[in-house]
């Protein structure tokens, strides 16, 4: 050791830290460079991934199937189309929703009727008055039941009377609007999406006649032309049963219970009723009525009101009897058809990139976690950081210069990403507004770099390190698109305990970008724009609480592991440090003499040490007792045990070690392998903590002031050159 000419150099400026600081992360990236290049080439891979199955799906969605379907109108006589023509007219049901419509159809009215077998019968379990039993099942001719109520019962029974009028005459289907409009038509088929296309006029269904009593020769195939499209028709009658319930609530009970169930045969059980009427307070003066109808008869949950589109008829059923009620029954009131509105023709889209893309692009900014982490896990592993200390460096500039690097590589990899985006189309990015989507990865990057410099004072291994942030990055975006997702889309869920998920900054990650994606796709289906500022307020947008979380985390997160970092660099394990930190300023105000008692114990040991070692033992006993400032270094009783691990016994490498060094010597240390050598050496500048015992740098204890004592030091690690120096200056 050397204690050498005398003049003190001051701690290196900032610009010289930093200089240094960003030279070797650039020297550690270059190193590092497959690695970069495949973090670069993740989020390239998965865009170009995104493009290619978003062409595979345009192409798919672009075929004639899905295209307005077109016929040729005027055939040359070699074979060759002079015309061709396109429209609802030629198109199959797929095609239709694409087709230009600019005079919709007219269609009847129709109600809707529960398919046979599961319309209402009376069965042990559900004995409901006034229906058949399971023959009319067999047979497939059970009745349609409506359950009728109200507040007078010979009124709304003589109304209900009326809902069905009887055929008088043949069905005459040249003038099949009107002739329908006289009956009531129902059809167990589900509603379209629009009501361009009616499908119980589709070939194959049956559409029914409701009537009082079904008179055997009302069955019939019919071929008739609606319009422009030639429509084959079965034609059936069913019964139309009208059912007085005493009370509304019955009414509700009844067509509660009669709900298609899943059974434990696995069949389905129903006994569903068409409609239910009642009647209020209907008198003479005023037509007063309350309609049930089943909204969930859609194949498509996502439409549910789509099953609107025949509840005219039921309503019209109502007034027509009412009005033949008050005005005998030559009177009438007709509903002749619907009729949608015009439409444009349009084409199919489906833009994958807002659906799966949530997913993706977590995690692809993600993927800076694990870098930053095990970064910071090997700086600590390789002891880097210490070194650097030793070298001059303070921690301040070191958190600056640490985190001000790691922001510019993320803002830089997040920009490309956007810019890369956008630039292949993808609607993700174009469609929603770029200063919400700057802001947004702006605050995540920084929380983002606030949790890895968090989560690395838990690591000492880059191997682990490296495992726990990969894992955390695909489970947590798999999380997000798994359950997340499904606790947002679920209205009943709780909001609070979906703010509580996204704590977890890759659910509120997850969150933020499953917003883009919605309104990007809303908007590109809808041909407007994505998220704009003002749509942060919309209730169902969760962006602006995302935003709010991720700023207060980061607040948190920052100094809670500047803190952590700072407990841990005074050595030993996290637990020991954080009980250190607590107890440090006790410590702190304890003089030399304190540490002079605690070694009552190993008196024992000295009285067979050589009188050389005794020697040196008392003078280092008397300047702790009257501290003297000519000495640069006083080891007191400086031991350290490595615990056996594997059932291995305890190491003792160095043994109650006692010296002290006056200033302006050179001392050197001599000794065979594991004598200890690099053991004391490692102490001393702070490597590993020692056992027992303290040792003091110009007064400086190494438990408690390596920072103050860095400044004055200098080593040469032995992996390098076979021999470990230690230089401390005056
Ligand atoms: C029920 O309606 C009928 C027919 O309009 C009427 O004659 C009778 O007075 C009403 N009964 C009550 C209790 O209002
Ligand atoms: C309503 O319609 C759905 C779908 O067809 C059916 O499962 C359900 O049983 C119906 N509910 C009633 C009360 O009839
Ligand atoms: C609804 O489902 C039935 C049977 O599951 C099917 O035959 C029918 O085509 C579907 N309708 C629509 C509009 O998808």
């Amino acid at each position: 050791m050397d204690s050498s000419t005398g003049s003190s150099r001051g701690p290196a400026g900032f610009s010289t830290q930093a200089n240094a600081l960003l030279r070797k992360n650039l020297c550690f990236q270059k190193r590092n460079l497959k690695t970069n290049v495949c973090i670069t080439l993740f989020p390239i891979l998965l865009c170009v991934l995104l493009v290619l199955l978003q062409g595979a799906i345009d192409r798919e969605i672009d075929k004639p199937k899905y295209r307005c379907g077109c016929a040729c109108v005027d055939a040359a006589a070699d074979g060759t189309c002079r015309r061709t023509e396109c429209g609802v007219q030629y198109s199959t049901l797929d095609q239709v929703a694409s087709c230009p419509i600019p005079t919709p159809p007219r269609w009847p009215a129709l109600v809707q009727l529960p398919t046979p077998e599961s319309r209402a019968i009376s069965i042990a379990s559900q004995p409901f008055d006034g229906l058949p039993g399971q023959t009319c099942r067999d047979a497939g001719s059970c009745p349609a039941a409506f359950l009728v109520t109200g507040a007078n019962r010979s009124l709304a029974e003589s109304l209900s009377g009326q809902l069905f009028p009887a055929l008088s005459s043949p069905l005459n289907f040249t003038d099949y609007l009107g002739a329908l409009s006289k009956i009531v038509p129902g059809s167990d088929t589900t509603p379209e999406f629009r009501q361009l296309l009616e499908p119980a006029f589709t070939p194959g269904n049956t559409l029914y006649i409701v009537q009082p009593q079904c008179r055997s020769n009302l069955s019939q195939t019919v071929l008739f032309n609606a319009g422009i499209i030639p429509l084959q028709l079965n034609v059936e009658c069913i019964q139309g049963l009208m059912l007085w319930r005493e009370s509304e609530s019955i009414v509700n009970d009844e067509l509660f219970r009669g709900y298609r169930q899943q059974r434990e045969s696995g069949r389905e059980k129903a006994n569903e009723f068409a409609a239910g009427y009642n009647f209020l307070s209907t008198n003479k003066d005023s037509l007063d009525i309350s309609i049930w109808f089943n909204s969930t008869y859609s194949n498509n949950t996502a439409f549910t009101e789509i099953a609107l589109l025949r509840v005219p008829r039921l309503v019209n059923m109502a007034s027509n009897a009412y009005i033949k009620f008050l005005r005998g029954s030559g009177v009438e009131m007709l509903l002749e058809y619907v009729k949608d509105m015009p439409k444009v023709g349009t084409k199919l889209k489906f833009d994958l990139s807002s659906l799966l893309g949530a997913l993706f692009f977590t995690w692809i900014v993600e993927l800076l976690f694990p870098v930053v982490l095990t970064y910071l896990v090997y700086e600590k592993q390789q002891k880097l950081k210490i070194m650097m200390k030793m070298h001059g460096l303070k921690d301040g500039p070191y958190w600056m210069i640490t985190y001000t690097y790691f922001f510019a590589l993320s803002a830089v990899y997040m920009l490309l990403f956007i810019i890369f985006g956008s630039m292949i189309g993808l609607r993700f990015f174009t469609a929603n507004n770029y200063s919400i989507q700057i802001v947004f990865y702006f605050i995540y990057i920084n929380l983002q770099i606030a949790l890895a410099f968090f989560a690395a004072s838990f690591f000492s291994s880059v191997k682990i390190a490296t495992v726990v942030g990969y894992i955390y990055v695909f489970g947590s975006g798999l999380l997000g698109a798994f359950l997340l997702r499904f606790f947002v889309e679920d209205n009943s869920f709780p909001k609070g305990w979906i703010v509580v998920m996204e704590i977890i900054p890759g659910f509120s990650l997850y969150r933020g970008l499953y917003e883009f994606g919605q309104y990007a796709f809303s908007g590109t289906a809808m041909g407007i724009s994505g998220m704009e500022w003002t749509n942060l307020s919309d209730p169902v947008n969760g962006m602006r609480t995302v935003l709010i979380i991720m700023v207060i985390e980061w607040a948190i997160l920052l100094p809670l592991a500047f803190y952590l970092d700072q407990v841990s660099s005074l050595g030993g394990g996290l637990r020991k440090r954080l009980l250190i930190s607590l107890k440090c300023f006790k410590k702190r105000a304890a003089s030399f003499r304190r540490y002079s008692f605690g070694r009552q114990g190993s008196k024992v040991v000295v009285e067979m040490e050589n009188p050389d070692t005794t020697q040196e033992r008392e003078v280092v006993e008397q300047l702790l007792l009257e501290p003297s400032a000519n000495h640069a270094i006083i080891s007191d009783n400086l031991t350290k045990v490595y615990h056996g691990k594997d059932g291995n016994p305890d190491k003792l490498a160095v043994r109650g070690l006692s010296l002290a060094l006056p200033k302006g010597q050179c001392f050197g240390m001599l000794g065979p392998n594991g004598a200890g050598k690099t053991s004391f050496i490692s102490m001393m500048i702070g490597l590993i903590p020692p056992t027992s015992g303290t040792a003091y740098v110009h007064g400086m204890d190494i438990r408690t002031d390596m920072n103050e004592i860095y400044t004055n030091m200098g080593v040469c690690p032995q992996h390098e050159y076979g021999l470990d120096l230690m230089i401390f200056s005056v």
